[in-house]
């Protein structure tokens, strides 16, 4: 049965437009224009009809830590925050750094509800296993992460750097070990400088993951296969919030002064893309020290509602959510909206207000640092493949 999105305003090529979208009984985009017709028909007038959202960067927890988080409620929180596709971090008590635990990885997540792609990661020893995967990106770790996945010989950076498939991405977490925040602030800009160099020497991609500072933004952009992305939890919170949050506060990399804060955003459309790097922990890890935030359900709206009050510009946002993503990650076929791409789309409803309630989140750690928070603008339904999943906050 195809699927006709009627009235809404569409994303297409960079504005919104006003045209309908006709997804063919494939799930794919069978034509976008005026008086189509289609055997069922979704009205979105007064909607923003977007491509589905892509999250380049979430801990989904999926084998070894599914008491945080797995594919299927990491997968209903992708999808009621907007997004149809992610890619999943490979840090976890059981990381994806072989071929046999990837392959585990991708049988297990075909019960998520969103496309689930993932970050092959790399390690001191793990050469020929990178090598056999042939990933479309690879993630490496300087900085402390969850789980303990990090590079420890300064030889092995340089290696990937020269291994791996120059036009694909090699995503970095920067080194920023100190707690002292300018000497934090001091390796990781130290850390980012050294990868752009290695990067220059071997002519290679690479990505640099949650960028918390404007200096960071700055640099990587001194070489043009560099790509950033900055997490919504740095521009919405910073260590003014610290007693507020309490034993929630820390994240990796940590929160920044409000001046870091406020110059972050002044730097944000020099970002490529924006990532949730949702990092789903219990009440009790997160009591016992465990860094990270749940982001899939808050970002896409935390970033319209700065939108709607004039923070950044709509169009750079839904970009920067979508064919930016797909860009970088070469994620074929997804992305945007056009004909012969996948019947993936976002719907969202611009007037809704709406205030962050945990107990309504679809996580599995049911807590957020944005509890309370007043929100302009809410993801209504989600289409993939052509087929509606979620409407109105339910699960079709
Ligand atoms: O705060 C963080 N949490 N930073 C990371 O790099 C990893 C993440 C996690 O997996 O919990
Ligand atoms: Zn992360």
């Amino acid at each position: 049965m195809s699927l006709l999105v009627k009235g809404g305003l569409v994303f297409v090529n960079g504005s919104f437009v006003k045209k309908d979208i006709l997804i063919g009984d494939e799930g794919e985009i069978a034509d976008i224009g005026a008086s189509l017709k289609g055997d069922e028909t979704f009205k979105a007038t007064g909607l923003l009809v977007l491509p589905g959202l892509i999250d380049p960067h979430v801990h989904l927890r999926e084998p070894g830590d599914t008491y945080k988080e797995d594919f299927v409620t990491g997968g209903k929180a992708a999808i009621a925050g907007g997004f149809t596709t992610v890619i999943d971090m490979p840090n976890n008590k059981i990381p994806t750094t072989t071929n046999a635990r990837l392959d585990e990885k991708k049988d297990l997540a075909k019960k998520a509800l969103c496309d689930v792609l993932f970050h092959f990661g790399g390690t001191d020893d793990n050469f020929a296993e990178v090598k056999k995967a042939n990933p479309a990106s690879m993630k490496l770790y300087l900085g402390h992460t969850t789980g303990g996945l990090i590079l420890r010989k300064p030889d092995s950076l340089e290696r990937h750097f020269k291994e791996f498939p120059k036009n694909r991405p090699i995503v970095l977490h920067a080194c920023d070990h100190s707690e002292n925040e300018a000497e934090n602030l001091k390796e990781t800009y130290k850390s980012i400088t050294c990868f752009l160099s290695l990067a220059k020497e071997y002519r290679r991609k690479i990505h640099l993951a949650h960028a918390s500072t404007a200096h960071e933004i700055t640099i990587t952009k001194s070489y043009p296969l560099c790509t950033t992305e900055v997490a919504p939890h740095h521009l919405f919170l910073s260590t003014k919030d610290r007693e507020k949050l309490g034993f929630l506060y820390k994240v990796y990399p940590p929160l920044r002064s409000e001046q870091e804060r406020i110059m972050l955003w002044n730097s944000l459309e020099k970002v490529d893309c924006i990532a949730t790097d949702h990092a789903p922990h219990t009440i009790e890890d997160k009591e016992e020290g465990a860094a990270g935030f749940p982001g899939l359900e808050t970002s896409f709206s935390l970033m319209f509602d700065a939108a709607n009050k004039g923070l950044v510009d709509k169009e750079w946002l839904v970009k920067a959510m979508s064919e930016n993503v797909a860009d970088i990650f070469n994620v074929e076929g997804k992305g945007r909206l056009r004909k012969g791409f996948a019947g993936d789309v976002t719907i969202i409803d611009p007037k809704k207000e709406w205030v962050v309630e945990r107990t309504e989140l679809q996580t599995k750690c049911r807590w957020t640092p944005f509890q309370g928070k007043k929100l302009k603008g809410k993801v209504r339904t989600v289409i993939k493949s052509g087929k509606v999943v979620y409407e109105d906050g339910e699960f079709v």
